[in-house]
């Protein structure tokens, strides 16, 4: 049986876990698929990602930077794509192009199944307002928390997510923004979306937000923990990367693409290793 191909579109693209996390998936479910990296030039996404589904192209990923020119290129958008106003899944069906959006997805999965912590009932800290935050509120939401609250060095960033957002809530005061020294009290869940971790900057949210039970998650990963991780585990919380929320995101798509939801647990392991 010739197997269908996908791909990761990025730039640069060269470091991209993709392949080999949906080659694992492949493998581990019998799905035959090939899946490459393609590097698409800045200004040239759409002409790529047109010649991979003219060339067969079943789906891509869509990672840095061209989030928000997948989103325009898709026909149709599922409600979470269109929320998060990115896309980093599109699925090639035949002149249709979906776009969908599986971060949200991925980073509910890793806390839900992977770190074993409940969302629904519970209080959870929003930093950042960016992208990478807007494209989890909706999944974040319809776990049900008792609070999200969004907080960002640019306040007015994430006041505007609690307007985009009203009509998901099940009661108004739901969701709430404000800077970084607003949160009151102690959170169950800190969520760091904000870049700072690559500057090696910390959101200079108050000590008070951690709490033993906290489950402080930094979306980026590397060797070694980000200075978000060092900071909330200094201060006492269970401290986790972005490494999971990748995986997870992954094997979201991959069940969009196959309709075969793969296990992620060894794998995860086998990366960690790997780091
Ligand atoms: P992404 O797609 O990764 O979310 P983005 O859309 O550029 O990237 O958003 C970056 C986020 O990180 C924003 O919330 C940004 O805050 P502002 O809205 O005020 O710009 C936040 N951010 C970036 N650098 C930061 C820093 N050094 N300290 C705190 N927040 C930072």
């Amino acid at each position: 049986m010739n197997p269908d191909h996908y791909c990761v579109f990025g730039n640069p693209i060269a470091h991209s876990k993709s392949p080999l996390i949906h080659a694992t998936f492949a493998l581990q479910t019998g799905e035959a698929i090939v899946y490459e990296r393609r590097l698409a030039p800045l200004d040239g996404f759409v002409l790529a990602a047109r010649s991979f589904a003219a060339e067969g192209g079943k789906g891509a990923n869509v990672t840095v930077p061209f989030k928000l020119d997948a989103c325009a290129l898709a026909t149709e958008l599922t409600p979470r794509a269109k929320a998060a106003g990115a896309v980093n899944t599109l699925r090639f069906d035949g002149d249709a192009i979906l776009g969908d959006n599986t971060d949200g997805a991925g980073l509910v999965a890793d806390i839900l199944r992977n770190a074993g912590v409940a969302i629904a009932g519970k209080r959870v800290l929003l930093l950042g307002a960016g992208g990478a935050a807007r494209g989890v509120v909706l999944p974040l939401l319809e776990q049900g928390p008792l609070e999200l609250f969004i907080a960002n060095r640019t306040v007015a960033t994430a006041a505007a997510l609690v307007v985009q957002f009203a009509d998901a809530l099940a009661h108004p005061e739901q969701l709430r923004a404000g800077g970084f020294e607003q949160p009151e009290g102690v959170f169950d869940i800190v969520i760091n979306a904000t870049s700072a971790s690559l500057a090696g900057d910390l959101p200079p949210v108050p000590v008070t937000v951690f709490g033993s039970q906290t489950l402080a998650l930094d979306m980026m990963y590397g060797a070694q923990p980000t200075v978000f991780m060092d900071f909330a585990a200094q201060h006492g919380a269970q401290v986790r990367d972005g490494l999971g929320m990748l995986v997870e995101q992954a094997a979201e798509a991959f069940y969009v693409w196959r309709g075969v939801r793969p296990d992620t647990q060894d794998l995860l392991a086998q990366l960690r290793n790997a780091l």
